[in-house]
């Protein structure tokens, strides 16, 4: 039996990923939610999303009764002495962060608390603005516990830097811990129950105060994001200098041991549910403290317009989009994941339907999602080649693997004329342009 039994508030991609992690080494782990079906998924070891490798070892998590879900917060915290908040903190209108389920999630704790015995440690995983665990989470638990943060209960801030498609990897292998703790017991009991989980293989760790941990989520999610508005605002320079290439530009500025060749992949701009957020959130939270950042704006702005970048580079190849068919290959936000959060191809496929022209999409996974969001203004197709056939010319929007897999004879014979824009810079552009009409981003274009 393991010292520590761990119940997870919010069951998304965070919080159940965190709860196989634990529960595949043999933790007790209770997940709880305020969602009926989503429970009922749970403990019939369905997945409630699409997470390669996530599938099997939450199966025989659920199986063997490691991890469980529970509707009912109370039994949750009784049953468990540690306590991760994993729930939303979603955009509001004005870039910041609606802290509503934060704060219910602090205030079920709170409630739980006043009816249990005993040391309970609560860690904050949720992203969160700088401030929100010691001025949001820590009053709420106190007042609807009625004890003391840091004598009956402790409190920490551990961010999660897991990626959608890597989730149970990036959870069991992360480069780092970090513990934002409100006092030293309380960190205490976080790096004991990290020593445990990881034993030899125990990454880096620092400890840390709670807003300094907050805000290191921010400032990683932001720096990440600011490379990729880097790499695709050098992309588009590219595109006008003949001879360059963005791909050869990243492989000798990554070789610098001081840049690095991570996150410099040049495309049509950063999707998903936590960079465009956290970016948005960074701004909010600077210019509420005084301190409207330049570089925050030019990030978001140079991402706001990339997904454009794919449009113009049809325009330049058929001129006129009206009347026009367009084959868009990918819609989620990125591969191995259904997710269609601030996909690009939204935008994308938005722009070509002002410009007049019909749109024919496919994507392995994210179909239904996008259906949700675009209706029948677009068609769907089945496969690639499905999507290919009588297309004036096809955008490769998102990169997935079977995408690489076509070859220029594909093109050739499924499109009315095979003009090809290559989003995310999978194709050899030599073998391409010699048997169709081909751009790329990044890659230098008569
Ligand atoms: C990100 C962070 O990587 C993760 O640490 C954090 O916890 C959550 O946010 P995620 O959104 O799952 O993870 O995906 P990621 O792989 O980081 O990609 C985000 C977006 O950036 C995607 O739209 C992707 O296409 C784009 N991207 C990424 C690029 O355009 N170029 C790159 O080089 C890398």
């Amino acid at each position: 039996m393991k010292s520590f039994q761990i119940s997870i508030v919010g069951t998304g991609y965070v919080g159940l990923s965190t709860a196989v992690g634990f529960a595949s080494k043999g933790y007790c782990v209770i997940a709880s939610t305020h969602d009926h079906e989503k429970a009922a998924l749970i403990n019939k070891a369905i997945l409630p999303f699409f997470e390669p490798g996530l599938q099997k070892p939450f199966e025989n998590a659920v199986k063997k009764g490691y991890l469980t879900c529970v509707l009912d917060r109370e039994e949750a915290i009784m049953k468990t002495n540690v306590t991760f908040i994993s729930v939303g903190t979603p955009s509001r209108p004005d870039g910041g962060i609606d802290l509503r389920f934060i704060k219910q999630s602090a205030q079920e704790i709170g409630m739980a608390l006043k009816k249990k015995k005993g040391y309970h440690l609560v860690v904050v995983k949720s992203t969160v603005i700088p401030g929100t665990t010691e001025n949001v989470v820590m009053p709420e638990i106190e007042k609807h516990s009625e004890r003391r943060c840091g004598i009956d209960f402790g409190l920490c801030m551990n961010p999660e830097f897991l990626r959608q498609g890597n989730a149970l990897h990036d959870t069991l292998h992360p480069d780092r811990i970090i513990i934002g703790e409100y006092d030293k017991k309380s960190g205490d009991v976080v790096e004991e129950l990290y020593r445990n989980f990881y034993g030899k293989k125990l990454p880096p760790m620092i400890r840390t105060s709670l807003v300094n941990a907050e805000l290191i989520k921010y400032v990683n999610n932001a720096f990440l994001a600011a490379k990729i508005s880097f790499i695709n605002s050098v992309a588009n320079i590219c595109e006008g200098i003949s001879g360059a290439d963005v791909l050869t530009i990243r492989k000798g500025i990554g070789l610098d041991k001081r840049i690095g060749p991570l996150f410099l992949n040049a495309g049509l701009g950063y999707g998903g549910s936590c960079f465009p957020k956290d970016v948005k959130a960074l701004i909010a939270y600077s210019k509420a403290l005084g301190y409207d950042s330049s570089l925050l704006n030019t990030i978001e702005n140079v991402n706001k317009i990339q997904p454009y970048r794919a449009v113009e580079l049809a325009k330049s190849l058929l001129h006129d989009l009206k009347g026009k068919r367009i084959a868009v290959l990918g819609l989620a936000f990125k591969p191995n994941t259904d997710d269609m959060r601030e996909a690009v191809s939204l935008k994308i496929i938005n722009r070509l339907l002002e410009e007049g022209a019909y749109v024919t999409a496919y994507d392995p996974i994210a179909t239904s999602n996008a259906k949700k969001i675009l209706g029948n203004r677009i068609e769907y197709a089945s496969s690639a080649i499905e999507c290919l056939k009588g297309a004036d010319c096809c955008i490769l929007v998102t990169e997935w693997d079977e995408f690489g897999k076509l070859v220029p004879e594909d093109f050739v014979e499924n499109m009315r004329q095979p003009c090809l824009v290559d989003g995310r810079r999978i194709y050899d552009p030599e073998k391409f342009s010699k048997k169709i009409e081909f751009r790329a981003v990044g890659l230098s274009h008569p």
